[in-house]
């Protein structure tokens, strides 16, 4: 069986200003064997890393993503919300994380934001610039929007997917089996151990998140999933020294 995914949930958001190199650096630091992020558009069809459709929370400027040039982005400081420290970071482009990971051995989870605001042809640009670093085989396209999980693996049948969910599918393995996809991305309170068994015996993944306790890290170890979204991959990286 493959080691257990220790994924830093916005890098080490717990650390530094999320979605930033600074945290995407930091969780390697820290012991993470794989990353998550936010995948959006600017209004000139760049892909840029930042969870919110808004820009206001982690830059304090007042427009959407999708309403900003790569350029006007470029300006703002994506870190001094969380610590000035940060100031100089900035909201960075996909490529800038697939040039930081590329000579790792880690690998990525990019979730598509595409469930408030629509981005046309996101996934198209996600999956040619997935290809253009050759790392189809490190990433993990994920989505609450599952008709864009759809899309993908109709455009890119070698890059696995991961269904995002709150709580409460029904047989989640059985809808993985329809849409095609690898890997179930629940909200960790909507995971059972003999769920991620039924699971696992037909090859379907569980990758919960995102988790911060390391008693609930523990139980879901025990159950056996396959890998962990956390702020604190350091903690996670922790836990599994014990158990090896
Ligand atoms: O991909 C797991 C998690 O990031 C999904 O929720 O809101 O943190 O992007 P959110
Ligand atoms: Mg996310």
């Amino acid at each position: 069986m493959s080691a257990v995914l220790n994924i830093a949930h916005r890098g080490a958001s717990a650390y530094c200003p999320e979605n930033t190199l600074a945290a995407f650096r930091r969780s390697i630091e820290l012991g993470a064997t794989a990353i998550e992020t936010d995948v959006q558009m600017t209004l000139d069809g760049q892909l840029v890393l930042i969870h919110d459709e808004e820009l206001l929370r982690t830059t304090g400027c007042s427009k959407l993503v999708a309403e900003t040039t790569m350029q006007e982005l470029r300006q703002l400081d994506a870190g001094s919300w969380f610590d000035p420290a940060f100031m100089d970071e900035r909201v960075p482009a996909l490529h800038e994380l697939l040039e930081l990971v590329k000579p790792t051995s880690l690998q990525l989870n990019l979730e598509l934001k595409n469930g408030v605001v629509p981005y046309p042809g996101l996934e198209e640009a996600v999956i040619e610039e997935i290809r253009r670093f050759g790392m189809a085989d490190r990433v993990i396209i994920s989505s609450f929007n599952h008709y864009s999980l759809m899309q993908c693996k109709r455009l890119a049948p070698e890059i696995r997917t991961g269904i995002l969910y709150m709580e409460g599918l029904y047989e989640p393995w059985e809808y993985a089996r329809r849409i095609g996809a690898d890997a179930l991305h629940a909200y960790y309170y909507a995971v059972l151990p003999e769920w991620v068994a039924q699971a696992a015996e037909r090859g379907v993944a569980y990758h919960p998140f995102t988790v911060n306790e390391p008693e609930v890290m523990r139980k879901l170890l025990d159950a056996g999933v396959a890998g962990i979204i956390t702020d604190y991959p350091d903690v996670l990286a922790g836990l599994l020294a014990e158990k090896n």
